[in-house]
C-alpha cells in the first residue's frame, strides 16, 4: 500500500512508519524537519508546513492508498488536507482523542456518548480546556471532505518509548531511582489502589491504525488499554515488580493529596480523582472486535526504561516537560500524611 503520514517522526506517528515500512507499505512522510531529522532515510520525505502549504501533495500523478493524519489540532488543518488530496487518497485515518468527550461521569462510555462544545469555535490555542473541543470540530472536518472513507481513531493516554510527554516515563524513573538509592525507595502510591488505570502503549496503537488502513475500516473507534481492565495499583506494582523490588509502595488517600494541591494527571501522572475516574473506564470494545492488541503492561513498562536510559542527555537549557512531583515534595508530602491526624500510611 502506498501511505502517507502527516507527520511520522515523533512518538505515534515515528511507530507508525516503522511499522508501516517493516510490513512492505511504500512510505511517504510529510513534516516540516523539525522533530528528529533525519530520521527514516529509506521514506520520502516531503517537507513542509501543513500550515503554509500543501502543494507538494497535489503535484501530477500523486495518489496515496491510505493517509494517517496524526497532527491536526484545528479544523482548519484538516480541511485544507482534505482539499490537497481531493481525488488523490483512498483511506483517511485522523488521530483524534478520547478528550473529545463532554464529560467523563459514566464508566464503559463508548462512541456515542456527547461531545465537548467550545464557546468560541475559532480560538487559535491549544490548552487543556480547548484541545478536546478543537479535536471534535477537526473530526467533523474528517467526515466532511473524507466522507465514508474516514475512519476516527480516538485514543486514551499514549505511552511507551519515544512519548514526549514523559508521563508513563516520570513512574518508570521513578522506580528506577527507588532501586538505586534506599533513601528513595518508598514511593507514593496516589488514592486507591483499586481504582482503574487505561493506556495504551503505542506501538500497539500503531498496529492496530495499520491494520485499520490496511482494511479500509471507517467510523468512529475508541483506542485504549489494556484489553482487560486494570487498577492503579496493579500497574505500579507491575512497574515495582519489574524495575524496583527494593521500593516500597505508601497508598495515600486522595482528599490528602487533593487538599495538598498535588495536581492529578501532571503531579502524579496517571492518577485521576475517583469523580474523574470514568476518563479511565472508556470502552473499547469496537477497537478489541477490530483486532486490537495490547503487549503486557511490564514489557511496556521495561521498553520505555531501556529508551530513557539510552536517550542523550538533554541540551543545555532544554527542559524535559514538567510532569512528575520533585523528590524533596515527595518525600514531605509522605511525612506529612503518616503524621496527619486521622489515618495513616498503608505501607505494602
Ligand atoms: N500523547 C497522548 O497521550 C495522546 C492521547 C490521545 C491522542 N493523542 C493524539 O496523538 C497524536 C500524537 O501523535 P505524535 O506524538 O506522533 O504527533 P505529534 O507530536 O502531535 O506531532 C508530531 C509530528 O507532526 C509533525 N508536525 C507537527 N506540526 C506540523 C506542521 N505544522 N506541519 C507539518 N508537520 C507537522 C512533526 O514533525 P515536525 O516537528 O518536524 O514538523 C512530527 O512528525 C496527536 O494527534 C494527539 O492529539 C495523543
Amino acid at each position: 500500500m502506498r501511505l502517507l503520514i502527516i507527520g511520522g517522526t515523533r512518538f505515534l506517528g515515528r511507530h507508525l512508519a516503522q511499522q508501516a515500512m517493516d510490513r512492505g507499505h511504500e512510505l511517504t512522510l510529510l513534516h516540516r524537519g523539525r522533530s528528529n531529522p533525519g530520521l527514516y532515510p529509506q521514506a520520502e520525505h516531503i517537507l513542509a508546513d501543513r500550515d503554509a502549504d500543501l502543494s507538494a501533495l497535489t503535484t501530477p500523478g500523486r495518489h496515496w492508498d491510505a493517509a494517517i493524519d496524526t497532527c491536526a489540532y484545528f479544523p482548519r488543518q484538516v480541511r485544507a488536507l482534505g482539499a490537497a488530496l481531493a481525488g488523490r487518497v483512498g483511506h483517511y485515518q485522523l488521530v483524534s482523542t478520547i478528550s473529545v468527550y463532554a464529560e467523563f461521569t459514566q464508566p464503559g462510555q463508548d462512541e456515542t456518548a456527547p461531545l465537548a462544545t467550545l464557546a468560541e469555535p475559532e480560538v487559535q490555542a491549544v490548552t487543556g480546556e480547548t484541545y478536546g473541543g478543537l479535536k471534535v470540530l477537526c473530526e467533523a472536518a474528517a467526515r466532511e471532505h473524507f466522507g465514508d472513507r474516514c475512519l476516527v481513531a480516538r485514543p486514551g493516554l499514549l505511552v511507551g518509548p519515544h512519548d514526549p510527554t514523559d508521563r508513563c516515563t516520570w513512574w518508570v524513573r521513578r522506580m528506577l531511582r527507588a532501586q538505586a538509592q534506599a533513601a528513595d525507595s518508598e514511593v507514593l502510591a496516589p488514592g486507591d489502589p483499586a481504582a482503574p488505570v487505561q493506556c495504551i502503549d503505542c506501538r500497539d496503537a500503531a498496529a492496530w491504525m495499520l491494520l485499520q488502513a490496511e482494511r479500509g475500516t471507517t467510523g468512529t473507534i475508541n483506542l485504549d488499554g489494556p484489553a482487560d481492565p486494570t487498577t492503579m495499583g496493579a500497574f505500579l506494582e507491575s512497574a515495582r515488580a519489574a524495575l524496583a523490588p527494593q521500593a516500597r509502595l505508601s497508598w495515600v488517600g486522595e482528599a490528602f493529596l487533593l487538599a495538598q494541591g498535588v495536581a492529578p494527571w501532571s503531579d502524579l501522572p496517571l492518577w485521576l480523582p475517583q469523580a474523574s475516574s470514568a476518563m479511565h473506564q472508556v470502552s473499547i470494545a469496537r477497537a478489541l472486535a477490530t483486532g486490537l492488541q495490547c503487549r503486557p503492561m511490564v514489557q511496556t513498562l521495561a521498553d520505555t526504561a531501556a529508551w530513557d536510559l539510552s536517550r542523550p542527555p538533554l541540551a543545555e537549557g532544554a527542559m524535559r516537560p514538567a510532569v512528575g512531583l520533585a523528590p524533596e515534595r515527595e518525600r514531605q508530602l509522605l511525612e506529612a500524611w503518616r503524621g496527619a491526624a486521622e489515618g495513616g500510611p498503608r505501607v505494602r
